[in-house]
């Protein structure tokens, strides 16, 4: 089978794709699938460059992405056909999941054996003109909902203040601080992304053609906001800081993030941590099926090109999700 691997760390050129792979054997408690769409997320390249802190104890060669979409064609000898229709995973079922934390296999592959509690069925209706989207979902859903569940403990009420609101986490964050109560959303972003921003439920404040941190001093009347998610990190965390209400919290979402600076200024800051589970999944599936989490696609290429797909995730601009065609 085809498969992207990569057998030392460093630039999207160490990505190969290879025709002559073993398919993989599915383990206990592991279900084998067809994969249809694979998934892109900054966390790849920082894996393949060796910045990320998965990268430490990395087996190489070693596979690359952590989502997809596929379907189910077999199971780990434990899972029979009544384990795996009980969890509605029977072979033929459209499903889409992400590696857990502690899984470091990829799923850019033809096929891939991946633990059953890290998948869940696609509703039957779901075209599969759709399937891109939720090949690209799990790995942002889970975040937005670490984030603004677990770290954030957002409360009805509060306002909020996102930073990066139309990339693949950022456009799950918005409609899901909406949903949790937030009073207000802000969301910074390039000024090409206004429209999209707004119509994800937020305020858009773009940070290219204007000061965003004058601007949330001047919309909350020098007040600040309760909390900022902050996607982008980088240019956003410490002036963000100056922004923060009394009592209020930050969370920055890259998982090195340093995040000293907040807590020497007595600001609760936060790195959200993901959680792989089944009512989160579906969680995720209720919310697309509703049309609540409007997750957008901005890009399908095939699987041999993701070394270009990685060049434009490195530039940090992705609107929405990069998905690879593993059938292509
Ligand atoms: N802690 C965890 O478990 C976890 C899980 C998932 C992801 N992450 C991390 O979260 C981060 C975001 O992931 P993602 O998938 O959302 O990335 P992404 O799709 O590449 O989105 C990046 C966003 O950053 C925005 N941005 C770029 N420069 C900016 C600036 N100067 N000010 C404000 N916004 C700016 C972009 O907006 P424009 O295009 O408008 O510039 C874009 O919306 C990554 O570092 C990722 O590794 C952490």
């Amino acid at each position: 089978m085809r498969e992207i691997r990569f057998d030392r760390f460093g630039g999207p050129e160490v990505l190969t794709l290879h025709t002559d792979a073993p398919v993989p054997e599915p383990g206990p408690g592991e279900v084998l699938v067809q994969v249809s769409y694979v998934g892109l997320n900054p966390l790849d390249y920082k894996i393949r460059d060796g910045s990320s802190g998965r990268a430490k104890d990395l087996a190489l060669p070693a596979g690359t992405g952590r989502e997809m979409a596929g379907v189910v064609i077999g199971a780990g000898a434990d899972l029979d056909e009544a384990e795996l229709g009980s969890r509605g995973l029977s072979v033929g079922t459209r499903v889409f999941g992400m590696r857990g934390p502690s899984d470091s296999r990829g799923t850019a592959a033809e096929v891939v054996a991946l633990d059953a509690d890290d998948l869940a069925p696609i509703p039957g209706e779901i075209p599969d003109e759709d399937l891109p989207r939720w090949a690209g979902l799990a790995l942002v859903g889970l975040t937005a909902i670490a984030t603004v569940q677990d770290a954030a403990e957002l409360r009805e009420g509060q306002t909020v203040l996102v930073h990066g609101g139309s990339g693949g986490v950022g456009q799950l964050l918005i409609p899901l601080a909406r949903e949790a109560g937030a009073a207000h959303v802000w969301a910074t972003g390039r000024a090409a992304n206004a429209e999209r921003i707004r119509e994800l439920g937020a305020e858009p404040i773009p940070y290219d053609t204007g000061d965003w941190a004058r601007e949330i001093e001047r919309l909350t009347d020098g007040r600040g906001v309760d909390l900022v998610l902050d996607t982008h990190y980088h240019q956003t965390f410490l002036p963000s800081l100056d922004v923060v209400a009394d009592g209020g919290r930050i969370v920055a979402l890259p998982s090195l993030a340093d995040l000293a600076p907040a807590r020497e200024r007595g600001i609760d800051a936060r790195i959200p941590g993901i959680v792989v589970s089944r009512e989160r999944l579906d969680h995720l599936v209720h919310g697309v099926r509703s049309g609540r989490l409007p997750l957008e696609v901005s890009q399908v290429l095939p699987l041999g090109e993701i070394a270009t797909a990685h060049r434009q995730l490195e530039e940090g601009h992705t609107r929405g999700k990069l998905v690879l065609d593993a059938r292509a």
